[in-house]
């Protein structure tokens, strides 16, 4: 098994598309919406029948009805030319407006499922893949698809069927000329095959520095209180700058190998035009043509090359879209390796004991062991205070217990089940977690509080604080609160309460808290070492933290160091052994105590 690469650490330049993917995820896309694209095809159709129509009337008019002086089928013929002109604009209307409406349809389709699959995604996935990067990607790929969709895909087919059309009306009234006209497509063909062969590897390029520069910036914009703090505005902008410069260079590659294409095909209308010209014209000399045929296949030929121009243009997006396809269809791969196993057994309670046995992990298969032979029992209702240096492995200990990481070796049990087999929804959803560094939710305190579950009655609320004797802070800080993104008008202690009380209010079994009270005043610390204590009586607990008054009412106290267990056992255990904790006792009350 390999770890997961952050999909756009390929830094591989030649990086072609993938178009059999990409192609397989947009065709997948258009099936899903059938009738609605059918209905947009058929309208467009229409509208190209109809404009198809326009030089014969021409034809009519000059080799008919002008010189038989016929007023009355010059009317008809003008008539005619109104009717079709009109109805080929409401069919075009019609095309647009049902295009767009598909087009929306198949994103929004699109971005929900890229959304659910990033949810589901491991969190190692998140720290080897930047956020702001992702979301520029959910953001510029899929609107770069749009274009695809509303447009692209049903003009192409429009466009083959105006090319077939014009060629064979031509084919039908003069087939020398027409055959006349035959080797310029070739030619055609050979110069799209090299341009979309020049350019994949190109538009991959584009695609990813044009997920980096929002990346950017939502990273520098998150960390805008260190940049102002050191001064470091200056540096960000010139990064930022150079960022810019990059994605001009590649777009400006691009956009200069599409140009030199479209010219190399516009230069080809001339040569076609002057056959008709040189050629058409010979045969009326020689008697063997009306001018009508001749003027009416001018005006073909602009249909026959407006289809191959638009190709053209086409071709550009098609390759951006293809690209944003292929890097759209390279996220919806990935697999994510914590997973619900098969035949899972969901996790009602814990009735005996959660029980490590010899758990060893690293983050990397190549990186040092985080964790050494960990071995600790955590029987229902106890509790465990995990104690160490900082690096130590006391995070990770609890992280393994919410699957959030595999461990290597090793076991992890619930009353004797191992972890892996259980459901990670009910895992997770039985243990509750405090961390040291809290995300608070856009909303109000109180939808903070319900971590926006809507059926938590606000009487649950209401016992929970009264329970932790919380009323003081939540008369400060009222429910109806808003709380900024991030959590943004409120200090990290006063965070850390709102936290607490959370894990209070979700009354999950057991409860993890991560250096929960780290940053508060001495005052409300007190207050909330009572809570801790009781909720220590009540739950399953373990609890990571350096002060020792919160350590003290632990059941039991297990010492940290460099990922292995140095000490376990009571507080009283530990003291008389006289070890790591007991120096660490001393440390914090001194040698009177
Ligand atoms: N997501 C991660 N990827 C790689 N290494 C990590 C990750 N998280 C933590 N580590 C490393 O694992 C070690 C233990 O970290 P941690 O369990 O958070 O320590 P503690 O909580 O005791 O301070 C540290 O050396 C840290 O750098
Ligand atoms: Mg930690």
């Amino acid at each position: 098994m390999h770890g997961h690469q952050g999909d756009d650490d390929s830094q591989d330049p030649k990086e072609q598309i993938n178009y059999r993917a990409a192609f397989r995820l947009l065709y997948g896309l258009v099936l899903e919406r059938k009738a609605p694209f059918a209905v947009a095809a058929l309208y467009m159709t229409a509208a190209t029948l109809l404009s198809l129509m326009i030089p014969v009337i021409t034809k009519y008019v000059i080799d008919t009805a002008l010189p038989a002086m016929n007023s009355r089928a010059l009317l008809g013929a003008v008539g005619a030319y109104l009717a079709v002109t009109l109805l080929y604009l409401c069919a075009n209307y019609l095309q647009v407006v049902q295009l767009a409406r598909a087009g929306q349809d198949t994103i929004v389709e699109l971005k929900r499922r890229l959304l659910r699959h990033m949810l589901s995604q491991d969190l190692e996935f998140y720290s080897s893949t930047p956020v702001g990067r992702l979301t520029a990607r959910v953001q510029s790929d899929t609107s770069t698809l749009y274009a695809l969709f509303t447009n692209t895909v049903i003009s192409i087919l429009n466009d083959v069927l105006m090319f077939a059309v014009a060629f064979g009306v031509m084919f039908h009234f003069n087939r020398q000329l027409a055959l006349a006209l035959l080797p310029v497509f070739p030619a055609l063909g050979l110069a799209g095959w090299a341009y979309a062969r020049v350019t994949s590897p190109m538009f991959v390029k584009v695609r990813k520095i044009a997920a980096e520069v929002p990346g950017f910036l939502t990273e520098q914009l998150n960390g805008i209180s260190v940049l102002q703090a050191f001064s470091r505005e200056a540096d960000a902008c010139a990064k930022m700058e150079d960022l810019n410069k990059r994605k001009f260079g590649a777009e400006m590659r691009v956009e200069l190998y599409s140009a030199v294409f479209f010219m190399s095909i516009v230069a080809l209308q001339p040569v076609a035009t002057a056959a008709i010209f040189g050629y058409g014209g010979r045969l009326v000399l020689d008697g063997k043509l009306t001018v009508g045929v001749v003027v009416m296949f001018l005006l073909y030929l602009g249909y026959l090359f407006e289809p191959i121009f638009r190709l053209s243009e086409h071709l550009s997006v098609i390759q951006r879209s293809f690209s944003a396809g292929h890097r759209i269809a390279k996220i919806l791969a990935l697999k994510p390796q914590l997973t619900e196993p098969e035949d899972p057994h969901y996790l009602a309670s814990v009735r005996e004991a959660i029980e490590f046995r010899n758990v060893w992990m690293r983050y990397k298969e190549d990186s040092n062991w985080v964790l050494k032979d960990i071995s600790f029992r955590l029987p229902r209702g106890s509790s465990l205070a995990i104690l160490g240096e900082t690096g130590g492995g006391k995070t990770t200990v609890t992280s393994l217990l919410f699957r959030f990481y595999d461990y290597q070796k090793g076991h992890i049990e619930i009353d004797g089940t191992d972890l892996r087999r259980l459901s990670l929804g009910s895992l997770r959803a039985a243990i509750g977690l405090v961390q040291q560094d809290i995300y608070l939710f856009p909303g109000t305190v109180m939808q903070n509080l319900k971590l926006m579950d809507d059926s938590i009655p606000d009487s649950r609320v209401h016992d929970a604080i009264r329970t932790m004797g919380l009323d003081q802070f939540f008369k400060k800080h009222p429910l109806d609160k808003k709380v900024q993104e991030k959590g943004a008008n409120l200090s990290i202690g006063e965070k850390q309460v709102i936290s607490l009380a959370r894990a209070m209010v979700l009354d999950q079994e057991v409860l993890v808290l991560d250096e929960a009270t780290s940053n508060m005043d001495p005052h409300t610390e007190r207050a909330i070492t009572g809570a801790i204590k009781t909720l220590i009586k009540h739950k399953t607990v373990i609890v990571i933290a350096h002060r020792l008054s919160t350590v003290r009412s632990a059941d039991r106290i297990m010492m940290i160091s460099g990922g292995e267990v140095r000490e376990i056992g009571s507080h009283d255990e530990l003291l008389a052994q006289g070890g790591l904790y007991s120096k660490y006792y001393k440390l914090q009350f001194g040698e009177a105590a």
